[in-house]
């Protein structure tokens, strides 16, 4: 076999790298990277030879999993608490007022003492102390303090249930700080109510859990594919399970009937250029989200990770690469208060 024979698969984790990955001979595939087109060409091209341990490179042959069914089989389990449901459709009729919604909040009492101990922590910096739920939602905003129920509330619920997954603390680490990434983003970008930037960055990657939770066997090989070849998270998961975790949470987000705003960003945050009806609230959760494992990086290994933000996510934001690192610096000493203020447990 020549290496004019290998068959293109994906792009790798370097947006100007192309894989080249030959058919199986025995348990072997033979893998060459080149740079892409009009790309600096960087090291000579590689020529590697792979093991299939355990079959990691390929994908499910009989597969009849949808994100639908994902999340419906998982109905029981993720749905969110009736507290949360009904803030949610009360904020979004006028005809409620602050001190009702703070009653219905209030049932749930260890909700209310989340949402205060946020609203009273350094990420409002409020001068007076709020004591009461009604007072939070004055001060805080009907909208922002919806937005801070489903958050805690999600992650209260995902945290219940058995997971298969080794460090669900870098799991959660990842999606705060992308969280707070996000909101830092969004006041760069002057939008209004950033709380629900907030919220979208920490739940961006919640279908990665109901993968670990529903297909564990998959989400392992997904696990393995990614330590052979690269690739991003997704891009593994579209060849292992045939979707990826994007649109599974963002069926999830559905069946709680969260704003569709929250559905697509979640949905498209790996693919920012394709979300056409909210393509600034996207495109900012993509960054954070590249800008949450840069944060984790080596200095020296963190400028390999720029160029996986799409140039439509900085063209419809008007940000640029010079915000990363001032955004890591402003982000760090917030991420113990959001670890602290938004995980279950004291
Ligand atoms: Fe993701
Ligand atoms: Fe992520």
């Amino acid at each position: 076999m020549t290496l004019y024979s290998l068959r293109k698969t994906t792009t790798s984790h370097h947006r100007h790298v192309n894989n080249f990955v030959s058919p199986p001979i025995g348990n072997t595939v033979i893998v060459r990277q080149v740079a892409a087109p009009g790309r600096p060409t960087g090291d000579a091209p590689k020529l590697t030879l792979w093991l299939m341990s355990e079959q990691a490179m390929l994908p499910e042959e009989k597969s009849d999993l949808t994100p639908e069914s994902m999340v419906k089989g998982m109905v029981k389990l993720v749905s969110l608490p009736h507290v949360c449901i009904r803030v949610n459709l009360m904020v979004d009729d006028p005809k409620y007022s602050a001190t009702e919604i703070g009653e219905v909040i209030s049932q749930d009492a260890a909700l209310t003492a989340r949402l205060l101990r946020v609203a009273n922590s350094s990420f409002y910096g409020f001068q007076s102390k709020i004591s009461t739920i009604s007072r939070a939602v004055t001060v805080i905003g009907f909208r922002e303090l919806r937005d801070l129920v489903v958050a805690v509330s999600a992650v209260r619920t995902f945290s219940n249930i058995p997971m298969d997954l080794e460090n669900m603390a870098a799991f959660w680490r990842h999606s705060i700080f992308t969280g707070i990434v996000s909101r830092l983003l969004s006041k760069q970008c002057r939008i209004l109510h950033s709380e629900r930037l907030f919220v979208a960055g920490v739940l961006h990657d919640l279908g990665q859990l109901v993968i670990f939770h529903k297909v564990p066997d998959l989400a392992n090989k997904t696990l393995k594919r990614i330590k052979l070849t690269g690739e991003e998270t997704y891009i593994a998961e579209r060849t292992i399970i045939g979707f990826d975790h994007a649109e599974i949470g963002a069926e999830l987000v559905k069946s709680w009937h969260l704003p569709k705003s929250l559905e697509d960003t979640i949905r498209f945050h790996h693919t920012p250029e394709l979300a056409v009806e909210n393509p600034v609230d996207t495109a900012i959760v993509h960054i954070a989200n590249i800008i949450s494992d840069i944060a984790e990086e080596h200095e020296n290994d963190r400028k390999r990770h720029y160029e996986r933000i799409h140039p439509e996510a900085w063209r419809v934001t008007g940000l640029s690469e010079n915000v990363i690192d001032s955004i890591i610096c402003e982000a760090h000493p917030l991420l113990f208060e959001g670890l602290a203020l938004i995980m279950p447990g004291d």
